[in-house]
């Protein structure tokens, strides 16, 4: 069986880890992994969840099997947080919710679903997309088309392009957006783009697949839902695959979830039959520890306060280095863009195409021991005040 087996191209972002990690250098900085880090380089584990932890420990009386969707009261809790607790959609009941591991198992999950309802079914992906958009639909069979999105020269969202190519899409596709801080441009639609978009899809028959990995990193927990509301509120139908990873710093307890919103109540009880199918042959049942620490803090008044706050923290240390890193290069005389620097302050979460090209990349990697993803993708909440002078004298030497 394995004798002659190829070895497979490594992963774009968890191979640029391993290389960082054989790099032998000491002042070596990892600027393409795609987690959150304090101002110590750490990825800490956050008050509330360690909290939450010792009371779940505290009470915990069995490990048996959860349902295959996972419980009720995560499904709540994830539908309140991504609809708002009067959602139309929650209070006529038009909603099901599966807890799935990490939001890479609820687009896997999607993913199978899709095919299955609709084999013939294109997916059409941000041009340019998280990686493994491509590699998840593409495992699944699904054909994928790709629709434009960023416009590279002036570092700006081409929302003409976008709309141009959606309206031309057949009826019955489906159309992923990212539902805040875009991975890997950090540039996302506004308000009014995202109800034309609405209203697009709507009339052209496409179904919306948001995938939200970021709520809570760009403008706030409840604006950055503002999108994938607006979807929803148009109808008829939405899918929406999320996260808990990096707005709870859950990376390695996989919790995430596939939310769909059906045209109508009666749909809610055959759709779920379809989703359990799909896990049911895939990873049997979530696991439930990630699971049980959201539900406990989303449904406890002190330690959401405090989850809130800490992820306010998060958010603004982002945003505050995104500022300094734009002053370092404007010290050097710098400029990413025909029109300066100012376009990575305004963009949103951790990740923007930061306009280095391919060699300055590899010259940063070998000559300066920087770690960037060959795309310029740059991760800002690996930045600090102590290593942002290093980063920029070494993006002004290779430029
Ligand atoms: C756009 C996007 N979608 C989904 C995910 C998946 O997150 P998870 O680690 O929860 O599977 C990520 C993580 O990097 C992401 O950036």
């Amino acid at each position: 069986m394995f004798e002659s087996t190829p070895t497979a191209a490594p992963d774009a972002i968890f191979g640029l880890s391993e290389a960082f990690r054989a790099d032998p250098r000491a002042d070596k900085i990892n600027l393409g992994i795609g987690v959150y880090r304090d101002e110590l380089g750490h990825t800490p584990v956050l008050a509330a969840v360690k909290e939450a932890e010792a009371r779940l420990l505290a009470k915990q009386t069995s490990k048996s099997y959860l349902a295959i969707e996972g419980t009720e009261a995560y499904g709540r809790a994830v539908q309140a947080l991504l609809l708002g607790d009067s959602s139309e959609v929650i209070t006529g009941d038009r909603v099901l919710t599966a807890h799935t591991p990490g939001g890479t198992g609820a687009l896997r999950v999607a993913g199978d679903l899709l095919r299955a309802q609709s084999p013939e079914t294109t997916i059409w992906l941000p041009e340019p997309t998280w990686v493994n958009h491509h590699q998840v639909f593409g495992a699944v069979g699904l054909a994928i088309g790709n629709y434009p999105y960023f416009d590279h020269q002036s570092n700006r969202i081409d929302f003409e392009a976008m709309l141009t190519a959606v309206e031309a899409m057949p009826p019955g596709d489906v159309v992923l957006t990212h539902g805040c801080c875009h991975n890997p441009t950090g540039a996302d639609l506004t308000p009014d783009q995202w109800r034309l978009l609405a209203a697009t899809l709507k009339e052209r028959r496409l179904l919306p697949l948001v995938d939200i990995a970021y709520q809570g990193f760009a403008s706030g927990l409840e604006a950055d839902v503002e999108g994938l509301r607006a979807l929803c509120h148009e109808g008829p139908e939405t899918v929406i695959c999320s996260s808990f990873s990096k707005n709870f710093a859950l990376y390695n307890e996989r919790v995430g979830a596939l939310t769909i919103v059906t045209s109508t109540t009666d749909a809610v009880a055959a759709v779920t039959s379809q989703v359990k199918q799909c896990i049911r042959s895939t990873y049997s049942n979530p696991p439930a520890h990630g699971g049980a620490i959201v539900t406990t803090i989303l449904e406890d008044d002190e330690l959401r306060r405090e989850w809130q706050e800490e992820l306010a923290r998060m958010k603004q240390r982002v945003q505050a280095m995104r500022r300094l890193f734009v002053a370092g290069l404007d010290d050097r005389q710098v400029s990413m863009s025909s029109e300066g620097n100012d376009f990575l302050v305004h963009q949103h979460g951790m990740f923007s195409f930061s306009g280095l090209k391919e060699r300055h990349v590899a010259q940063l990697r070998d000559q300066h021991a920087i770690y960037v993803v060959g795309s310029g993708r740059v991760n800002f909440a690996a930045m600090t005040a102590d290593n942002m002078p290093r980063i920029c004298d070494a993006i002004a030497a290779v430029i």
